[in-house]
């Protein structure tokens, strides 16, 4: 086992190079590798998460209570524990001795959260309040934390950037900005440092291919029409065709999953080297169209993947594109892999396979 080297300033001068995926200790240059908790680190992102902080050689335990995450997303490097972050004791139990803490187990359905906001309340926000306090109770020093763009709302102007004004418009949105809110606090009063990161549209699988389980019951877009292609679902709904864009479909800025679990690493590195707190956007900058993005499915997977423009769904902006110029900025950050095609080839890899 290797020894735990905490950043700590009375014990190591950090430095941290933009850029570079690693710390080092500036006396010795040895690589620094944290003990990190991933909360929900079966689920989707999660467990591209897990698998970049392993191949990065931070020590790894997955805590998931398995509502949606899949034990086929667990590692064989990765300790496992079964647990639920609602029950406090048990969270209190894995987080001795970890270094830092990955919260990726909130809900995600928009529409859901609106009908069911008691749910969205327990899970997202209960959840988060425990993290604190067991990070406070244990000593933990550092969090990253899965928010979204839906903290903005509305747009008031494009590319959206951290300075825009956040006026969440779905209840889902309203939990992710209130946890923000709290690490804050919880940094001010408690010294936990925290990175807040506003995923755009998160889409696409593994790269290389080394994540198999798929989603149950997807309400987002890709997924849906890989569903479609599959065959076990009988066709897309777009949902509206007259918006005020060059197609009159919505466009979105999609972000590969890959790129997503690299900046969850490279935020790891900036928090614990300086110290202190960030909120940054991840998006690739590029806004694709609900018809693009189907075009480019038919495309990859060869299939026809039946379509049919449906009434438009309550809340959605006709345009969401995100500047990602402060996660380059402090994290040396760039989506690499988050082409349309690259977004659609890996996701049909992973659904033709399974
Ligand atoms: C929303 C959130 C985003 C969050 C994500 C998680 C907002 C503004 N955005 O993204 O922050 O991370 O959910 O789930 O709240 N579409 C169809 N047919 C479908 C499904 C989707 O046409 O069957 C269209 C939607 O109208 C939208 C685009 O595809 O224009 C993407 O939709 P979706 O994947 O649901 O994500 P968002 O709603 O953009």
């Amino acid at each position: 086992m290797l020894p735990s080297l905490g950043c700590h300033a009375h014990r190591f001068a950090c430095v941290y190079r933009a850029g570079k995926s690693v710390t080092f200790d500036a006396d010795s240059t040895i690589l620094k590798y944290m003990n990190i908790l991933v909360i929900g680190g079966a689920g989707y992102i999660g467990s591209h998460v897990a698998r970049e902080l392993l191949d990065r050689g931070h020590r790894v335990t997955v805590f998931d209570n398995l509502s949606s995450g899949l034990r086929e997303n667990l590692f064989q490097e990765a300790a496992f524990v079964h647990g639920d972050m609602i029950r406090y004791e048990q969270l209190v139990q894995s987080m001795n001795g970890m270094d830092g803490a990955v919260y990726l187990a909130a809900f995600k359905a928009v529409g859901e959260s609106m009908v069911k906001p008691e749910k969205y309340s327990v899970n997202n926000i209960v959840g988060a309040v425990n993290l604190l306090n067991a990070a406070s109770e244990t000593g933990l020093k550092y969090i990253i934390f899965s928010s979204s763009a839906a903290v903005y709302g509305e747009p008031a102007y494009l590319p959206i950037d951290e300075k825009h004004p956040t006026n969440p418009e779905n209840y889902y949105g309203f939990t992710k900005l209130e946890i923000e809110k709290f690490l804050s606090w919880y940094d001010r009063l408690r010294g936990i440092r925290c990175a807040s990161l506003r995923y755009f549209n998160a889409a696409g699988y593994d790269v290389k291919g080394r994540i198999k389980g798929l989603e149950q019951n997807p309400a987002n877009l890709i997924p849906i029409i890989m569903e479609t292609a599959c065959g076990t679902r009988g066709g897309l709904q777009i949902f509206g065709g007259d918006y005020d864009t060059p197609d009159g479909t919505c466009i979105r800025d999609y972000i590969h999953v890959s790129d997503l679990a690299a900046a969850h690493a490279l935020a790891l590195d900036y928090i614990s080297a300086n110290g202190k707190s960030i909120t940054v956007n991840l998006g690739s900058e590029k806004g694709s169209s609900v018809r693009e993005v189907l075009e480019t499915a038919r495309r990859v997977t060869g299939k026809p993947i039946p379509a049919a423009v449906s009434d438009r769904r309550p809340g959605d902006p006709a345009k969401l594109t995100a500047s990602a110029a402060l996660a380059r900025e402090l994290l040396g950050w760039e989506a690499k892999h988050s082409g349309l095609e690259t977004l659609i080839k890996t996701s049909w890899d992973a659904y033709n396979q399974a």
